[in-house]
């Protein structure tokens, strides 16, 4: 059965463990990388703007031997040109993975219904999967074993904190979300996701989500396609600005992380985003190493085979 990512919880535990040990055994050996894409391509379509992930998915696919081929909407101008169906289909004739950046994340799901190869979510309204890789990844190189950590997650319930709730789910680690009124987390994630077993808390105070915090977590208060809402979601979140305070109110040592882009002064002090505890830098670094592994995983049957897991 073709292997897609459109969320987390498309793995399973094992899967993801492996994804993340092979992804810290070939960011330190790349002569070990495999070059499963040799005379491959991957397709990487974006429906809104992006730095971290178009280059880490480039990349990814070029030092795994393939060829990546980046096209923007408005080349396949999707369902107005063509059905996303057939841009998708025509994609698969050509190429070995389809990777997407979508507003709605059911175009995804329409295009694994046609395809027989691997689809993978670059970030859709809800949810951002290869950033929560990318994520565990950075704990991992930061705090070793992740079972038992707990990350504080402060501002909106979004795309990115769904993922985050999902990979934390899979790895056993605590998640706290505070978020203000209104912008909690969607309780059909928060469902799901305790289904899993995972153990997500939301609460209304970030001095109370970061309690006893290993990691401090923030993204933007307005998303790509929320533009309209900024004036709003500015006043709403008013007050809710990660400064030093809070996280003096975390475990020390307390690592800060981002997917970025950030915006100083917003969801987080400059002081703090740039200062010592922030690991924004490599956890952005990360999405590449996180890609690769995916790749190997999602065009694999079985991708212990590949290289085992190790630290
Ligand atoms: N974190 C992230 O996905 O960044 P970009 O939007 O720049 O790709
Ligand atoms: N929540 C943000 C993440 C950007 C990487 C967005 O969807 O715009």
């Amino acid at each position: 059965m073709t292997r897609h990512l459109l969320e987390v919880d498309d793995l399973d535990p094992v899967r993801l463990r492996t994804i993340l040990g092979n992804a810290l055994t070939w960011k330190h050996d790349p002569g070990s990388i495999p070059q499963i894409l040799a005379g491959q391509g991957v397709v990487a379509l974006f429906q809104k703007p992006s730095a971290r992930t178009r280059i880490s998915v480039e990349m990814a696919v070029a030092t795994l031997g393939g060829h990546p081929i980046f096209v923007r909407d408005e080349e396949v101008d999707l369902d107005r040109r063509e059905s996303v169906e057939d841009v998708a289909s025509t994609m698969a004739t050509m190429c070995s993975v389809i990777t997407a950046r979508v507003f709605d994340h059911r175009v995804l799901e329409r295009m694994t219904a046609v395809v027989d190869v691997p689809v993978v979510n670059l970030l859709s309204d809800t949810a951002h999967p290869c950033q929560a890789l990318a994520d565990l990844l950075t704990m991992r190189e930061d705090l070793g074993e992740l079972e038992g950590r707990r990350i504080a997650y402060v501002g909106d319930g979004n795309n990115v904190a769904a993922s985050l709730a999902y990979a934390s789910a899979l790895s056993g680690v605590e998640l706290a979300i505070a978020s203000p009124d209104g912008y909690e987390l969607d309780p059909h994630v928060v469902d799901r996701v305790r289904n899993l077993g995972g153990s997500v808390e939301l609460v209304s105070d970030p001095y109370d989500a970061v309690r006893g915090a290993d990691v401090v977590y923030s993204d933007v208060w307005t998303s790509m396609g929320q533009e309209d809402e900024r004036e709003q979601r500015l006043r709403a979140f008013a007050g809710w600005t990660i400064d030093a305070d809070l996280m003096k109110a975390a475990n020390d040592p307390v690592i800060f992380m981002h997917c970025l882009p950030a915006h100083r002064g917003d969801e987080v002090t400059a002081d703090v985003i740039d200062g010592p505890q922030s690991v924004v830098w490599r956890q952005a670094g990360n999405r590449m190493h996180a890609a690769r592994a995916l790749l190997v995983d999602l065009l694999s049957e079985d991708g212990l085979l590949l290289s085992g897991e190790r630290t």
